[in-house]
């Protein structure tokens, strides 16, 4: 008999989570105002709110936890970050920050200005947050192709050369400081961008002169696309294949609380000198001293371990596996999801999934909604509320798409958890006739509105 995929570590330490029932989850949800982050974690039982910084660290980042060095300058742990970085991302110059957006102010203060523009492919909300916050322009050259969610497309994260060079071509280069790509591409889906498409890019970015940045969070599960679904690249490592994307870019910002496997951290990374000197003025005032930037030393050992068990296929296999466990268990119950399946989330298709909601009752944030009060689980809104007003006529931008993710944290849950999540949502699937109202804004933050905002059920 064929033998199986398992996953290629055991469980050592288990953590209690509770379930509710729904006239609980019912007031719970009215009480957090109907904002999903607004819930105490206890009033949640299986939480796919976010992949960033849930995970599990293994027994080895454990053991490197306890080896920290917390000296304030040239720790040890500093020194093994070091290492990792240089040998896994090929990098000379780097520098931590507590988290990924820290990673972007660090970055972004140092190059970016008024009037700037910055294309990529569909910027994440901090980054594009970040941009705009500067009075700078954030354009988005994702291929059509990643706005069709069910159009079969190995690659939908990949850059349009055809869009990204109208750009570069329309703008003075003193105006472009960087191009940001997104590996994998979190907003188009978790979706991957091809080896090709990277060298490509990077040509066309050095044709201009002008600078490449990889936005890493997810650059292992982006390797293991290419290694599984790119021509040419099938015997080849992870490593070897990490490798060669970063050698297409410049430099990179790094959220260490999702391919880094710990659950908190960042860092930016560069191949020049320069770039790394204008942004340790900016690492010293924002975030800590250069040899650790607003993380403990610990967690920076942590994060040298846990990169490198990132980037092994065994790992890549079951975490990427569980990914498409779910996501073809709600394929099977003919439940509308971005295909093909993500990296680290599946995205539901809300538009298709509730026809009957108006877009300025926010769709997705609906379903969200109804997901919870079923079944206690907890997913995300990336629709309407996270594309935010627009910042000069201050109404709302209504995204393509109108999407809940259930984002998977890395080694966490079990795949039984999986299936209670799509029993879930076939439930909500099964009433979807009578979901015919949504919710109005009643507070919201000019800015990065969807981790705080009130609703009412209209
Ligand atoms: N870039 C990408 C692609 C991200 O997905 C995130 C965070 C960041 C940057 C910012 O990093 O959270 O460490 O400050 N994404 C999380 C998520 C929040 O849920 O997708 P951070």
């Amino acid at each position: 008999m064929h033998l199986p995929f398992a996953e290629n570590y055991r469980i050592k330490m288990v953590e209690p989570i509770r379930k509710s029932t729904r006239e609980e989850r019912k007031r719970w949800i009215r009480e957090a105002r109907y904002n999903l982050f607004n819930l105490r974690s206890d009033q949640v039982f299986v939480d796919l709110l976010t992949d960033s910084g849930t995970g599990a660290m293994s027994d080895q980042q454990w053991a490197a936890v306890m080896t920290g060095d917390e000296s304030y300058a040239g720790s040890s742990s500093y020194f093994n970050l070091q290492d990792s970085i240089k040998r896994i991302l090929g990098f000379d110059h780097f520098l931590p920050t507590h988290q990924g957006r820290a990673a972007e102010n660090v970055l972004f203060s140092a190059l970016v200005k008024d009037g700037d523009i910055v294309p990529g492919n569909s910027h994440f909300d901090t980054t594009k947050g970040h941009i705009e916050f500067r009075h700078a322009k954030a354009i988005d050259c994702t291929i059509d192709e990643a706005f069709d969610t069910t159009l079969d497309h190995p690659f939908k994260g990949n850059i349009d050369l055809v869009k990204l060079e109208m750009v570069l071509s329309t703008y003075p280069k003193e105006q472009i400081p960087m191009i940001i790509v997104t590996v994998t591409c979190n907003t188009s889906g978790g979706q991957p961008v091809s080896m090709k498409n990277l060298r490509e890019v990077y040509a066309l970015a050095q044709k201009y002169g002008i600078k490449v940045i990889f936005d890493s969070a997810r650059f292992a599960e982006n390797a293991y696309f290419i290694k599984t679904r790119e021509e040419g690249y099938k015997e080849k490592s992870i490593k070897e294949i990490v490798r060669e994307m970063y050698s297409y870019s410049d430099g990179m910002t790094m959220s260490s609380k999702k391919d880094g496997i710990v659950n908190i951290g960042g860092f930016i990374a560069f191949r020049d000198e320069e770039t790394y000197k204008k942004c340790t003025m900016f690492n010293i005032l924002f975030e800590g001293f250069i040899t650790y930037g607003g993380m403990a030393g610990r967690d920076m050992n942590a994060l040298a371990v846990g990169l490198d068990e990132a980037t092994e296929m065994d790992y890549l296999e079951a975490r990427i596996g569980q990914v498409r466990h779910l996501g073809e268990k709600l394929l099977s119950y003919g439940i509308p999801i971005q295909y093909p399946i993500g990296g680290h989330a599946i995205f539901v298709d809300a538009k298709k999934f509730l026809p009957h909601v108006p877009r300025e009752e926010y769709i997705a944030q609906t379903l969200a909604i109804e997901l919870y009060i079923e079944a206690g689980v907890r997913g995300v809104e990336i629709g309407t509320i996270l594309a935010d007003r627009d910042p000069d006529t201050r109404v709302n931008r209504y995204p393509d798409l109108e999407l809940v993710r259930l984002a998977i944290p890395r080694r966490t849950y079990t795949n039984n958890h999986m299936d209670y999540v799509a029993a879930g949502l076939k439930n909500v699937f099964d009433r979807r006739d009578q979901i015919k109202n949504g919710f109005k804004i009643v507070r919201e933050a000019p800015i990065l509105r969807h981790f705080t905002v009130e609703l009412d059920k209209l």
